[in-house]
């Protein structure tokens, strides 16, 4: 049998509503009806190099922080940038982002950042912004669900 997928979900959670994104993204990407993907969720500090070249796909989380990502997904980047570089090229990813008002800057960020490692987003950007809503829930369960099921099908 052919091993399972990997799909790594490195997310910043550092408030009981990011907590439940972070929450919703995972309980989508490990839906009932997909079998064969593997899903780990990983705090950006506790994330590296290894968990990137060990995936098939990956999905980041970020707080909008000052107009920029968190610092702690930009220090998963700082630290994971060289070591994946030539080895990652096209990987599959997709983001959403938690922004109280805004969420461009950390938009432009990450496609920046991604641009170089030349990872293939498969997803819209998902802009969680404003005064919180339970909406924002549902569509990162279906995220979640929409790039594990990706995954399973052999799609990306
Ligand atoms: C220090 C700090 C800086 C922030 N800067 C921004 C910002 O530049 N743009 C923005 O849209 N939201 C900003 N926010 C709001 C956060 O994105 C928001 O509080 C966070 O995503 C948590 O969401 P929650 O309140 O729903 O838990 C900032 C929050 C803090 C604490």
């Amino acid at each position: 049998m052919d091993r399972k997928k990997k799909l790594l979900i490195v997310s910043h959670a550092p408030s009981p509503n990011t907590l439940t994104l972070r929450n919703a993204v995972a309980q989508g990407a490990d839906h009932e009806d997909i079998e064969n993907v593997e899903v780990t969720v990983l705090a950006p500090l506790d994330a590296g190099p290894d968990d990137v070249l060990a995936c098939d796909a990956i999905i980041l989380g970020t707080t909008e922080n000052l107009g920029y990502m968190s610092g702690a997904l930009k220090d998963f980047f700082d630290r994971s940038y060289y070591p994946c570089l030539e080895k990652t090229q096209g990987l599959p990813f997709a983001y959403y982002i938690r922004a109280g008002h805004d969420g461009t800057g950390t938009q432009r960020a990450i496609e920046s950042i991604t641009t170089g490692l030349r990872w293939k987003v498969v997803q819209q950007p998902l802009l969680c912004r404003g005064e919180y809503r339970d909406e924002f829930e549902d569509q990162c369960r279906e995220l979640g669900m929409y790039v594990a099921a990706s995954l399973d099908a052999g799609l990306f």
